[in-house]
């Protein structure tokens, strides 16, 4: 037997084939772009995702003869973005991002409605789903007018692989939509955002099954089946169940696209008032937390971009020792930011810069700027009463050991590296396909991986990080008033 986990991620898909054992037997990727059309816009054309998995299926098919044994699919996707569907389930404009800050007006209008935090658990951030439906109805509603059904990237997927309509708590509990404790659609929450249950897709938990593969992707695939298809869930739930995080006291940091800090709990404590994320886990009956950034690598591939370089150009020459702090700061709000300010229209900025500054401090500063904001959602956590007592580090930031050692120093906290190629959302997916399909055990499945290098923090320049992060916390009210 063999199982699937498909990563849809925002700069591309990754399949990944693994094992009944749930070890990883190969993987295939293929990437696309996100459209800016407006400034603050950012979408992306379900086609090109459907596109990229046939195309790394036939990649896997080719190179790994277990993929003829396949019995389970889970689906991972980046959270929030609305693909709307009209009544012949076609797709009727790009799907909206979940770093589209379009929707900020309806995001605060939503947020401020009676029982509206209360039941979703959290902000009404404008990159979450409720809102992009509200600018839609003032905005488009000619298109409005014919959406029959709104589906998360994951659920999309769900929908070509099983021709169900069908999404999972995690994800959905960024819709603004769920009763976020109840585990169910609320009412009143669709009421707010002018929406209708039965525009909603059916829920169920990422370890159950959503559905079976239709008939024609079995074919087209060269299976027999039967082949069940798992809820899936939302990235950040899919890697937690990747590195094996389900209880309280395991998290991880993730430096991708946005930067993520999060803690599984062991039961339901919504904190809105702190901007952290309650969501639901993909595991029955539990919930976590995270503090998002939302320009982490994006902040220096910005920095890589306009000096026509590449990322690890950038931070390879700071070598492996850190240095103290830069003189120049940088503030990482290229795309707003969500945890602790809740704030689109804020941006990035410089300061500090002098004749001799060279672009080994702009990197150094892009560096720092991120482990600052960081630190911010780390002890926006603590706020929640949320206890992070390991944190492994994920995520394609975590090539640059200098950005490892630099943010375990500013949060005070050792970073564990696990050993091997496998434990983000790809595998989640995969061990959530597995429980699926098998009905195993989530605690058995998902096991912590085995640990390569802990990189702790260096102490000797703690106190001047820690001096720094004071004066970045403060620029954040300065600037604020000046842009
Ligand atoms: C989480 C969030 C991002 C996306 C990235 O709330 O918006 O982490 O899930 O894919």
């Amino acid at each position: 037997m063999s199982f699937l986990g498909i990563d849809l991620g925002t700069s591309g898909l990754r399949a990944l084939l693994v094992g009944e054992d749930g070890r990883p037997i190969g993987a295939a990727e293929r990437s696309y772009e996100a459209r800016r059309r407006f400034p603050g816009w950012s979408e992306q054309d379900p086609a090109d995702w459907i596109a990229a998995l046939e195309a790394a299926v036939a990649e896997l098919r080719t190179n790994y003869p277990d993929f003829a044994q396949l019995r389970g699919i889970g689906v991972s996707g980046q959270m929030h973005g609305a693909t709307l569907l009209d009544k012949d389930s076609k797709v009727l404009r790009p799907c909206i991002l979940w770093n589209d800050m379009r929707s900020h007006v309806q995001a605060a209008r939503l947020d401020v409605m009676v029982d509206v935090r209360a039941l979703s658990g959290n902000i009404v951030f404008p990159g979450f789903t409720a809102p992009k439906l509200e600018w839609l109805r003032e905005n488009e509603p000619e298109v409005h007018a014919r959406v029959a059904k709104v589906l998360l990237p994951a659920a999309y997927l769900n929908f070509y692989l099983t021709g169900e309509f069908v999404a999972d708590m995690s994800d959905s509990a960024g819709t603004s939509w769920l009763d976020v404790g109840g585990r169910h659609w609320s009412d009143q929450l669709l009421s707010a955002g002018h929406m209708r249950r039965d525009q909603m897709p059916d829920l169920v938990e990422g370890t159950q099954e959503a559905g079976r593969l239709r008939s024609e992707v079995l074919r087209a695939w060269g299976l027999s089946g039967p082949v069940s298809v798992a809820g899936g869930a939302g990235d950040n739930a899919a890697a937690a169940c990747g590195i094996g995080a389900l209880r309280q006291g395991q998290g991880f940091v993730s430096l991708g696209t946005s930067g993520v800090l999060l803690a599984a709990r062991d039961g339901y404590r919504p904190a809105p008032e702190t901007a952290v994320h309650t969501f639901c886990h993909a595991i029955p009956g539990r919930w976590y937390q995270m503090g998002v950034m939302l320009a982490a690598t994006d902040s220096l591939n910005w920095l890589a971009r306009i000096t026509e370089s590449k990322p690890a150009s950038l931070t390879a020459p700071l070598g492996p020792t850190l240095q103290a702090p830069s003189r120049v700061r940088f503030l990482p709000y290229l795309a707003g930011e969500r945890t602790p300010h809740n704030d689109s229209e804020i941006r990035g900025s410089f300061t500090g810069l002098g004749l001799a500054t060279s672009r080994e401090d702009l990197t150094r500063a892009v560096l720092e700027g991120v482990a600052f904001g960081l630190r911010d959602s780390f002890e926006a956590l603590q706020e929640t009463g949320a206890t992070v007592e390991n944190l492994i580090a994920i995520g394609g930031g975590t090539a640059s050991h200098y950005w490892l050692k630099l943010i375990a120093t500013v949060l005070h906290m050792p970073l564990s590296l696990p050993v091997g190629g496998e434990f983000g959302a790809a595998l989640g997916a995969a061990r959530l396909a597995i429980c699926a399909a098998t009905g195993a055990d989530p605690e058995q499945v998902m096991q912590m991986p085995g640990i390569g290098e802990t990189i702790d923090p260096d102490i000797d320049l703690q106190a001047r990080f820690d001096a720094e992060y004071s004066a970045f916390r403060a620029s954040y009210p300065a600037i604020r008033s000046v842009q």
